[in-house]
This record gives structure tokens, C-alpha cells and sequence, in this order.
């Protein structure tokens, strides 16, 4: 028993952060953060949908759901939102659609979609409709996408994925910069290279720094469990005023960028954490 709490709380936190800490290295050597902010119910349901292999090596897990984009082509689209260049806004009818204009299919229906599924979870009982291991890993990731401001671009460069920039001296494309760049220059400069220090710091903003503000990123309106539109609104907003300003293509992005941008992605790096977390305790209510 003890073996698989201790298990839990690492992949807890990796995939909390999963789509902002690619790398599985990353993944390692955070511990028993997100546990804190699960309940009891919560916590004990993510124990029992998590795969057995999890324990022996969590990585595997962390990309989990990017890994699975070639096994299961239908879940491509469902990683982010194309909204209208220049709008800067959001609806879900308007947007929450893939590239043959499918509806529901989006990043905010997604996590619609495995928040629904996961309200089936029934403890005594397997779910003989749907793989609700598959739905855990799914949401847990997606939380962490729809946070990630270019997962709510523009349409015509696809997310900032094909505006080139440089960081610093290296070649890389906008999308990137916001995925990994931003954390991994963060890292190194402030935190001994260690995503543990890094993680250990956004986790003592979120009780300390940020707790007025953390009750707010938990709720959702009219009692819904997960509220991804508002997300998703954020992200595009957040887009607007700090990944897409000042940036052209070829545009060298470097200490500046760096230092205005580094607290939007702490924040929505938090934020994120905090609402998978919320949600899991709704669902599992
Ligand atoms: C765990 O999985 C990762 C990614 O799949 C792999 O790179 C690593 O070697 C594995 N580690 C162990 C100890 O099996
Ligand atoms: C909902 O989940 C099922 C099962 O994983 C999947 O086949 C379907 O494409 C998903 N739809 C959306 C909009 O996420
Ligand atoms: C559910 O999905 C997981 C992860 O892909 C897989 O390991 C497991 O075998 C699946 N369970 C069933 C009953 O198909
Ligand atoms: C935590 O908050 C402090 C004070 O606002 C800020 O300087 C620091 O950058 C924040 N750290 C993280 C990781 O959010
Ligand atoms: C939300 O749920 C709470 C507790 O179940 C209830 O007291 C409240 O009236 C609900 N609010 C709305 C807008 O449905």
C-alpha cells in the first residue's frame, strides 16, 4: 500500500506538468506536491486508474498522451484550439472544431469529453464502456495543454508553430519557445537545472504569493466540474499580450522576452496544476 502512494505522488505532479516538461528527465524527482490538494476519494481513484506499470517508471507516463498521437490519429486535433488570426477570442461553438470542422473537437472538448467519462468511475466495478486509465491520462495532459497560451492560437501559423525565431543563439519556432524554451532557460538560470526546485517554487506561490487568488482559478460557474472554455479564453488572451506581442518572424528573443514572459508561464503553469486538481476532486466527489 505504501509502495503505491509513493508511487502516485510523483506522476501526480509529472503529469500535472506534462505538456510544459516534455522531456521525460524532467519528470523525475517530483514529489507528493498535487496529493495535498487531492481529497481522499481523489486520490484513492487515481491510484486505482493509474496502470500498474506506472510504478516501476513514471516517465513512460509523463507524454503519455503525445506519445499515443500516431497509435491514435484522432487525438491530434484534440491537443489545442485554432481560433480566428487577430481575434484574440475564444467561443467554443465558434472554435472548438478540427480541420473538417467536427465539432467537440478541441482541446476544451476533450477535456469535456474525459471529465464525462470519468464520471462513470465506479470503484467496485470496472467501466466496461469506456478505458478510464486512457480518459485519466488524457484529461490530466489536456488540463496542462489548455494552459499553455499557444495551445489557443491563431489559426493560419498554427499555434506559433510556424513563426521561426531564434532564442538566443538557437533556431526554433514560437510554439516551442512557450512548450519548453521559456522552462528550460528558467531552469537553468534560477533553479540548479532542477525541475524539482522549479516546481517546489510554483508550489510555494500557489499557498503563499497566490493563495487569494487560488479559491478564484478552482471554481467554475454555474457548479459545472470542469470549466475549459474559461481556460481556454485566458490562453488566447494570454497569447495576444505576451507570446504573439512584438514577435515577427526571424525575431531574436532573448533576455527581454525572456523576463516579461517567464511570469505569465509560472502563472499558468500553477493554474493549471491547481484546476486538474480541482476538477479530479469534483469528479471524484
Ligand atoms: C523509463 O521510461 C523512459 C521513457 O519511456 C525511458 O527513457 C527510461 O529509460 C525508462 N527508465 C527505466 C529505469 O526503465
Ligand atoms: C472522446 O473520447 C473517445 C474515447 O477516447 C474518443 O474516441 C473521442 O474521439 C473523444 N472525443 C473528443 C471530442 O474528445
Ligand atoms: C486501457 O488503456 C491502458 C493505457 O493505454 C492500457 O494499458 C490498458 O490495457 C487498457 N485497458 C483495457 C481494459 O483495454
Ligand atoms: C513566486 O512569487 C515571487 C514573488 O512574486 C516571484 O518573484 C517568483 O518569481 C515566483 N516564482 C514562481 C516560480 O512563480
Ligand atoms: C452550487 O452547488 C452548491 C452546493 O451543492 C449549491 O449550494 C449552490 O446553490 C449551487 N449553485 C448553483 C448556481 O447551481
Amino acid at each position: 500500500m505504501q509502495q503505491s502512494i509513493m508511487s502516485t505522488l510523483p506522476l501526480l505532479l509529472l503529469l500535472l506538468f506534462s505538456s510544459l516538461f516534455p522531456a521525460p528527465s524532467h519528470a523525475w524527482g517530483i514529489h507528493g506536491h498535487l496529493i495535498g490538494r487531492l481529497s481522499d476519494a481523489a486520490a484513492a481513484a487515481v491510484r486505482g486508474l493509474l496502470p500498474s506499470y506506472a510504478g516501476g517508471n513514471l516517465s513512460s507516463l509523463c507524454s503519455w498522451a503525445d506519445g499515443v498521437k500516431l497509435r491514435y490519429p484522432w487525438s491530434a486535433p484534440l491537443h489545442y484550439i485554432d481560433t480566428p488570426d487577430h481575434l484574440c477570442s475564444y467561443t467554443y461553438d465558434r472554435d472548438c472544431k478540427d480541420e473538417d470542422s467536427f465539432r467537440g473537437r478541441c482541446v476544451a472538448g476533450a477535456i469535456n469529453n474525459y471529465t464525462s467519462q470519468l464520471l462513470t468511475y465506479d470503484a467496485t466495478s470496472p467501466s466496461t464502456q469506456y478505458n478510464l486509465t486512457q480518459a485519466l491520462l488524457f484529461l490530466a495532459h489536456f488540463v496542462g495543454d489548455i494552459h499553455q497560451p499557444l495551445h489557443v492560437g491563431f489559426t493560419s501559423d498554427k499555434g506559433g508553430n510556424t513563426i521561426d525565431v531564434h532564442w538566443y543563439t538557437r533556431k526554433t519556432v514560437l510554439h516551442h519557445v512557450w512548450d519548453d524554451n521559456i522552462i528550460e532557460t528558467a531552469e537553468n538560470d534560477y533553479y540548479g537545472e532542477g525541475v524539482a526546485e522549479f516546481v517546489d517554487a510554483l508550489m510555494q506561490n500557489i499557498t503563499g504569493e497566490w493563495s487569494q487568488r487560488v479559491p478564484g482559478w478552482e471554481e467554475c460557474s454555474k457548479n459545472q466540474t470542469t470549466c475549459p472554455d474559461t481556460y481556454a479564453s485566458e490562453s488566447i488572451a494570454a497569447a495576444c499580450d505576451w507570446a504573439y506581442k512584438d514577435v515577427t518572424e526571424d525575431s531574436l528573443l532573448e533576455d527581454a522576452y525572456f523576463g516579461s514572459r517567464l511570469p505569465v508561464v509560472n502563472l499558468r503553469l500553477a493554474q493549471g496544476g491547481v484546476r486538474l486538481a480541482a476538477t479530479l476532486n469534483r469528479i471524484f466527489s
